[in-house]
């Protein structure tokens, strides 16, 4: 689908957490790279008016924000060939979403998983992140983008997207487009160090971004059985293969899974590999993050400059929006 001749528009938020992890690049990161590799037109932000529902700490909040976008940028994301930009940087996208509210039935946000998770253990939440997944629609539906890569636990808000889209346009006319969430098999789930999903609020991560030592303890770290080195092993029950399977070839997998049933393999080994693959792989992502530290106009041009891209098709969208339901615009 990333290689489809059919030029799409694609567009995936991301929210300014810190400390990227292996599920965030395997799960999303590559997809965004290869959907821009594909001539695809691309547009990633950095949502940090989502961000606001979980984090009340401003300055926290602001450094953060920048140091995820150099992230992304270190990892690859071209900013020839996408725009890059703060969620922020496009007020039209609020005022989307007020109007999106407005056709937005009070059932449909009561059964998105943030809210009712919160709700059902009888913690109080706030209208943010009640109303977070029409925010959600709004960054979606002003690109008019096509396909919405993200990670299984997103996909539920693409699909309450495409209701909201749907009940606009039952109403307003064909001018909103239906996006599609984009959720490779393959990838979906990547496992942690103790084989629950890779998740920052289980702890169980391998860091992009952390130091070399800090990379090794968490490699090694990743739970194994008790089988000694010479019992064969079934990798399809093997966390461990499950990660290494993520750098290889698929000559390479076949490769290893002979290794693992032909026994005569230990943990070490395989943690020595991943280890290596994952230098291997990053190694030059760290080395240009690095770099970006000394250069935070560089980072600043490259959103200020996303940003000029992304309202070419946000003002547009929203004037006509504005035309169908009757705002008018005086300026
Ligand atoms: N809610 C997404 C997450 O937590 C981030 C996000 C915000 C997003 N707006 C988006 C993702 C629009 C895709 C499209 O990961």
């Amino acid at each position: 689908m990333v290689n489809t001749p059919q030029k799409m528009v694609i567009v995936s938020g991301i929210q300014p957490s810190g400390n990227l992890h292996l599920g965030n690049y395997f799960g999303a990161v590559q997809q965004f790279i290869q959907f821009t590799e594909g001539g695809h037109e691309c547009y990633y932000f950095l949502a940090n008016y989502h961000a606001l529902t979980s984090l009340r700490d401003g300055q926290r909040l602001c450094s953060l924000t920048r140091s995820t976008a150099a992230d992304y940028i270190a990892l690859g994301l071209d900013p020839d060939r996408c725009s890059i930009y703060l969620q922020s940087d496009m007020p039209e996208v609020c005022e989307l979403q007020w109007i999106l509210t407005t056709v937005t039935p009070m059932g449909l946000l009561e059964r998105c998983h943030a809210y009712k998770d919160k709700s059902q253990q009888g913690i109080p939440s706030d209208h943010g992140l009640f109303a977070y997944p029409v925010l959600m629609a709004a960054d979606i539906l002003i690109v008019s983008a096509n396909r919405v890569p993200v990670g299984q636990d997103q996909k539920q808000h693409v699909e309450v997207t495409r209701d909201i889209a749907q009940y606009f346009n039952n109403c307003y006319g064909d001018v909103l487009t239906m996006p599609e969430p984009y959720i490779p098999e393959s990838v979906a789930i990547v496992p942690g160090r103790d084989g629950r999903k890779m998740s920052k609020s289980y702890n169980n991560t391998i860091e992009l971004f952390a130091d070399e030592k800090e990379v090794r303890r968490q490699i090694y770290s990743i739970v194994t059985d008790s089988a000694s080195v010479e019992e064969p092993k079934d990798p399809a029950e093997s966390k461990l293969y499950a990660i290494l399977k993520l750098f290889c070839t698929p000559e390479e997998q076949v490769h290893w899974q002979d290794r693992f049933r032909s026994g005569g393999l230990g943990y070490g080994e395989v943690k020595k590999a991943i280890f290596e693959r994952f230098m291997e792989k990053f190694g030059p992502a760290r080395a240009r993050r690095k770099q970006l530290d000394s250069q935070p106009e560089y980072v600043d041009e490259i959103l200020k400059r996303g940003v000029g891209q992304a309202r070419k098709v946000s003002l547009p969208l929203v004037r006509k929006v504005r035309e169908v339901v009757g705002i008018p615009n005086y300026e």
